[in-house]
């Protein structure tokens, strides 16, 4: 069993030193122009919801019922959570403007089928935005993040720490057109269009 089906507001409570030193500064601006019909994936305990503009109708999915249950405590009018699984999305062809997800694909077991239900469900020229923790570019942090993998994961049963999504979205069928760079390239905002 993964810590997400058993964390809520555990997962804040543990999260709350990254929020205060930058994290939610980098939600608030990876959320910048995002507007229209919104799916969030794996939106955990809902600590981007608050973010979105007023009037973006987001839904918000996740398989994880007790993060779903502290997400809807910060639920605004017109935002829907979802119990479901990003590989297997129970929504039609073409539903959404954007796809967000932030620190979600380090946990999704097949990633290409993730994003492939994410390519099937967005409009023609809509766009995906991802803030994800990846393995790390340079030799000293790909050589950290790879050798720390097994141990964390061990402990968490969920979330991997050398995942690099980026290099997949084409087999998704997913033409990514920004990859930015942060914290010594271990966190990585990526950016595609269907
Ligand atoms: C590290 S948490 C991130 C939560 C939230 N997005 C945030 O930024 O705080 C990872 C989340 O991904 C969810 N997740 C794991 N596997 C998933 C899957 N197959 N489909 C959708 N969400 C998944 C977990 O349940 C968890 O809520």
């Amino acid at each position: 069993m993964s810590l997400f089906e058993t964390w809520g507001i555990g997962y804040d409570v543990a999260l709350w030193p990254a929020e205060r030193l930058g994290l939610r500064a980098m939600r608030q601006r990876l959320l910048d122009g995002v507007g229209g019909r919104v799916l969030e994936v794996g939106v955990g305990t809902g600590l981007n919801l608050p973010l979105y503009s007023a009037d973006a109708p987001v839904v918000g999915i996740d398989p994880a019922w007790p993060m779903l249950v502290r997400a809807a405590q910060r639920q605004r009018l017109g935002q829907r959570l979802v119990q479901a699984d990003v590989q297997a999305l129970p929504f039609p062809d073409e539903t959404f403007d954007w796809v967000v997800g932030t620190l979600v694909f380090c946990s999704v077991p097949d990633v290409v089928q993730g994003l492939t239900e994410v390519h099937r469900v967005l409009r023609p020229g809509g766009r995906v935005r991802l803030l994800e923790h990846v393995r790390g570019h340079t030799r000293l942090t790909r050589f950290l993040t790879d050798t720390l993998d097994p141990l964390w994961y061990g402990l968490n049963g969920a979330c991997h720490l050398n995942r690099d999504p980026a290099r997949l979205f084409p087999e998704a069928g997913l033409k990514v057109v920004r990859r930015e760079a942060h914290l010594g390239t271990l966190v990585e905002v990526i950016e595609a269009v269907r």
